[in-house]
């Protein structure tokens, strides 16, 4: 595992190894085996935040503690959580003590021309951004979800799988948006906005903009929570 100097070259941490983060990681050795990534699989490790030392489809889990310890050149990493505030909270943490954001971008998805897309994100297989879209630090869009042109994303934002967006929507800082949500499009006079830390629910179709800190569900969509 160790260079002839004791020390690792690269080193890669996916913090949680739960559904999501075994997914991902299958993303992450497919990157390896393309040679898309300069990480070997032996310096690959899932991270967790208590020490509980086994192996998940063959690679180590290990703590924070060990991970942020560890001695390498360059240590880089991704985490996920689907759940904003703790994504954050970890995101802050590794970064305060020089950990290195890490893409993760499935050569399976499709991104097209103009877009900007932050650190940190986990792009999964079959999904899509179309076009001139700015997207915020780790951002989650999982498998067959899609961003459609125009939309602004604000950070630590998660899109489920098959969640659909339409263009010129604005969807702020650590919303949800469940698995197969749609959401209608805006226009580029008036945007569509779904506000900070909302939560589409699984299925929903939001056709008004969803107001910060609420969840919304159903055809169309309605609120549920404050
Ligand atoms: C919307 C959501 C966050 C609400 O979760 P919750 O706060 O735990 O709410 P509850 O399960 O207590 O449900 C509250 C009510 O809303 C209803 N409800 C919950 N989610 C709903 C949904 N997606 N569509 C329609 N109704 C829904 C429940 O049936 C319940 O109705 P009742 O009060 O008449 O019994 C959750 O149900 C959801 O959709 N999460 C996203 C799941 C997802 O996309 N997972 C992807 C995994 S990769």
């Amino acid at each position: 595992m160790q260079n002839n100097k004791g020390r690792l070259k690269n080193v890669f941490g996916l913090f949680g190894a739960g559904g999501h983060g075994r997914e991902t990681m299958d993303q992450v050795k497919s990157l390896i085996k393309d040679q898309a990534i300069e990480i070997d699989l032996k310096n690959t490790f899932f991270v967790e935040s208590k020490k509980n030392r086994k192996i998940i489809n063959d690679v180590p889990l290990i703590s924070k503690v060990e991970f942020i310890n560890l001695s390498a050149k360059n240590k880089f990493f991704n985490i996920s959580i689907s759940d904003s505030q703790t994504r954050q909270k970890v995101a802050n943490e590794f970064v305060s003590v020089g950990l290195k954001p890490f893409d993760i971008i499935s050569t399976l998805s499709d991104i097209g021309s103009n877009n900007i897309i932050d650190e940190g994100a986990i792009i999964s297989q079959f999904s899509i951004v179309t076009t001139n879209v700015k997207i915020g630090k780790f951002f989650q869009l999982n498998r067959h979800a899609s961003v459609s042109h125009d939309c602004i994303i604000g950070d630590f934002v998660t899109f489920a799988p098959y969640a659909t967006c339409s263009g010129n929507v604005i969807i702020e800082d650590g919303a949800y948006i469940g698995a197969g949500a749609l959401i209608k499009q805006g226009t580029s006079l008036k945007p569509l906005i779904i506000e900070k830390n909302a939560i589409v629910g699984m299925g929903a179709v939001v056709t008004k903009d969803v107001k910060e800190n609420t969840t919304v569900v159903g055809n169309p969509a309605r609120l549920i929570k404050k």
